[in-house]
């Protein structure tokens, strides 16, 4: 296997013309989680991602240049074609130039900051994120655009540990790395003394303990001669410990996120053939059609029905963690980027007030009460910081807690613990859970300062999930309807535009009010205006229409009031689904109709003229459908019956509610 720098390819290159963009990965260096470029025909599931860190100066690019060449990692003839350059330039050859030619020549192609060094042993395949001497690499470790399962530390030992060190390794500890191997190189400055060894040994041990952290090996080595990397050499012959190719090779895996709860959060919502598609990256979990999912945050739920791939000329039968692909439901729902999917009994948590550990980059200090944003897989809202309670400086790891009355801030390189209050409710996971929904970046003028992670522990856990909780109150439905003195229902008036909805509506209202009967209506022109201002009249536009709708007149009733809502819902799913939400008995669906050539006729808005001119889009009965009801409680022939006649009708219908708390007649 060759050794390639990977970068993230361009956008264009995504959206292929006649397919849908499924894969673009626009944003994926500063959303987190971003391990697979996404657009690799096969994905790399098995791949073990490692990070090399440490100070700049301890000899990371002739690590990498070594351990490339001597796993015959390297494509054929690039040691030879670096090797003769450098006699030809006068210069020695350096394992480091190796490094800098393959990265070199993939300049042109890079487009975003994370690169990934390909390299196999006979085990396995590795990938090193994170180019040697990469600038970008504390934002991209903090962002999680290079995630990893385990992490080479290089000291260099005439050095010994140094600030960046510690640095490194305190960040090493919050992004959870746990696999660690600490390198104390350039052993053939130190005489290859076993004592120099122990003693850089001890001290960093000590040091990592603090942070939790236990390194499963500490390894001498010589990158520039090759010593215990593959091979061992004649130099360190005390050294009866791994090599580091065989340490690395007794690493495991360890977050495996196919066997997780899924977790999708959408990238976007296409329009495909009719179809809405629903993209984005499986960051856990697997997804097959007939599943049964839920949108966080909004709850919403629906089937799977088809899982499409890109290039793919048949639908997937499932799809898993690192993979992207793009859902079919079987219900019209309104979700939009930012939504995760997940398994409808396991659901993300779901909140405005996240608790989490941040390290800062930022050039101003992070601030209390200060306004940022956050970016969590593809969510993004505009949040407060609300607390600050500890900052942790990343060198010295003295910690400063925060006093009453005084407002701590974090300067940049330092660690803090931070309440977060979200403008918008945030889904996510705990960062041991599942990492890439528990890791957020936050930025400060557009740009990334600062990225953290969110731990729930169990007793967190069941505060958050008990928000979900619904609650009752003292005053139950019998109550309210004894003292109303009649039962609380929805009237849902259904029908083409100009069938009569709002004239009957109107009259029913009067009717029932002068009755005495709480009574209140609703049409669905004025919810568009406020309530639904949002929303326009695409299928699931009209779907997200009927649902919020159906919501509000489901606490009406449930609030003892006879609800009338008048809306065209031309979809029988979206009707259907209110109805299932409001108490057995107590919807009356009302189709109120007319035949399409009358309420053109009558056109009371001019709508149906300027429809047929084609000024308006998906307009109903014209160039959008109309379902009608399969069993209305009642059907209305405007056309052939008076209001009045039409009203008493209703109103009939009201009394028949079965209703054994009261003995009402109207
Ligand atoms: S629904 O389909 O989502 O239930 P709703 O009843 O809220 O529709 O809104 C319908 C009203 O919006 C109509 O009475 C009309 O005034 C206006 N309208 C504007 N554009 C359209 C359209 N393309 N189709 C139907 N109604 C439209």
């Amino acid at each position: 296997m060759s050794a390639q720098v990977l970068k993230e390819p361009p956008a264009q290159y995504a959206a292929t013309s006649g397919t849908p963009a499924f894969f673009p990965r626009e944003h994926t260096a500063a959303l987190g989680g971003a391990k697979e470029t996404g657009l690799l025909p096969v994905p790399e599931k098995d791949r073990f991602y490692i990070v090399v860190v440490g100070h700049v100066d301890h000899g990371k690019s002739t690590f990498v240049g070594r351990l490339l060449a001597d796993t015959d990692s390297l494509p054929d003839g690039k040691l030879a074609q670096v090797q003769k350059a450098c006699a030809a330039e006068n210069m020695d050859f350096e394992y480091a130039f190796l490094l800098d030619a393959l990265l070199e020549e993939q300049e042109q192609n890079i487009t975003i900051d994370t690169t990934r060094i390909l390299f196999s042993t006979r085990q396995r395949d590795y990938a090193i994120i994170d180019a040697p001497g990469h600038r970008e690499f504390l934002k991209n470790m903090v962002t999680g655009a290079a995630s990893a399962s385990a992490a080479f530390l290089l000291i260099d030992s005439r050095e010994g540990v140094q600030d960046q060190s510690r640095r490194h390794a305190l960040l090493l500890s919050l992004l959870g790395v746990k696999q660690l191997i600490v390198l104390v190189n350039k052993m053939d400055l130190s005489d290859y003394s076993e004592a120099r060894f122990q003693e850089i040994e001890k001290e960093y041990t000590a040091f990592l303990a603090t942070l939790g952290l236990t390194p499963q090996h500490f390894i001498p080595i010589t990158a520039r001669h090759g010593e215990n990397i593959a091979g061992r050499g004649d130099k360190m012959t005390w050294w009866k410990g791994p090599t580091v190719v065989e340490a690395l090779d007794g690493f495991t895996n360890t977050e495996v996120l196919d066997d997780k709860p899924l977790r999708l959060p959408l990238q976007d919502v296409y329009r495909w053939d009719d179809r809405r598609i629903f993209a984005g990256r499986i960051e856990a979990g697997r997804v097959r059609p007939g599943d049964k999912i839920v949108f966080q945050p909004g709850n919403k739920t629906a089937t799977v029905k088809a899982l499409e791939a890109w290039g793919a000329e048949i639908p997937l039968a499932s799809a898993v963690a690192g993979e992207s692909v793009g859902l079919t439901l079987e219900e019209q729902i309104f979700v939009e980027r930012g939504a995760v999917a997940a398994p409808a009994e396991q659901p993300p948590f779901v909140t405005q007030e996240l608790a989490a550990r941040i390290f800062w980059l930022g050039k101003e200090p992070l601030r209390q009460q200060r306004t940022y944003r956050l970016r969590l897989a593809t969510q993004e809202t505009s949040c407060v910081i609300s607390r600050i309670d500890r900052v942790v400086d990343s060198v010295s790891l003295a910690s400063t807690q925060s006093k009453e009355g005084h407002s701590l801030e974090v300067a940049r390189h330092e660690v803090a613990d931070i309440v977060i209050r979200t403008q918008k409710p945030v889904a996510f996971d705990s960062y041991d859970a599942i990492s890439p929904l528990g890791r957020f970046v936050l930025l400060d003028n557009q740009q990334i300062a600062g990225g953290g992670i969110l731990l729930v522990d169990e007793k967190k856990a069941e505060q958050l999930r008990s928000h979900l909780h619904p609650t009752t109150g003292k005053v139950d439905r019998r109550a309210r309807e004894v003292r109303n003195g009649h039962p609380g229902a929805v009237v849902w008036l259904t029908g083409l535009s100009g069938s009569g909805k709002s004239t009957i509506a109107g009259e029913l209202e009067r009717q029932l009010f002068d009755l005495g009967r709480q009574v209140y209506w609703i049409d669905g022109d004025n919810l568009r205006l406020g309530l639904n201002s949002d929303l326009g009249f695409s299928e699931e536009d009209r779907a997200e229409n009927i649902r919020r709708a159906g919501e509000i007149a489901r606490h009406f009733a449930d609030a003892g009031t006879i609800l009338i809502i008048s809306l065209i819902s031309p979809s029988n799913a979206s009707r259907n689904a209110v109805r299932e939400r409001v108490e057995k008995g107590r919807f009356i669906e009302v189709f109120v109709n007319s035949p399409l050539e009358v309420c053109a006729q009558r056109d009371p808005k001019g709508l149906y003229a300027k429809a047929k001119a084609g000024e308006i889009q998906n307009f109903t009965g014209i160039s959008a459908p109309y379902e009608s009801p399969d069993e209305p409680e009642l059907e209305l022939r405007t056309d052939l019956q008076s209001v009045e006649e039409c009203v008493a009708q209703v109103l009939e219908k009201i009394r028949s509610i079965p209703s054994p708390e009261v003995d009402w007649t109207i």
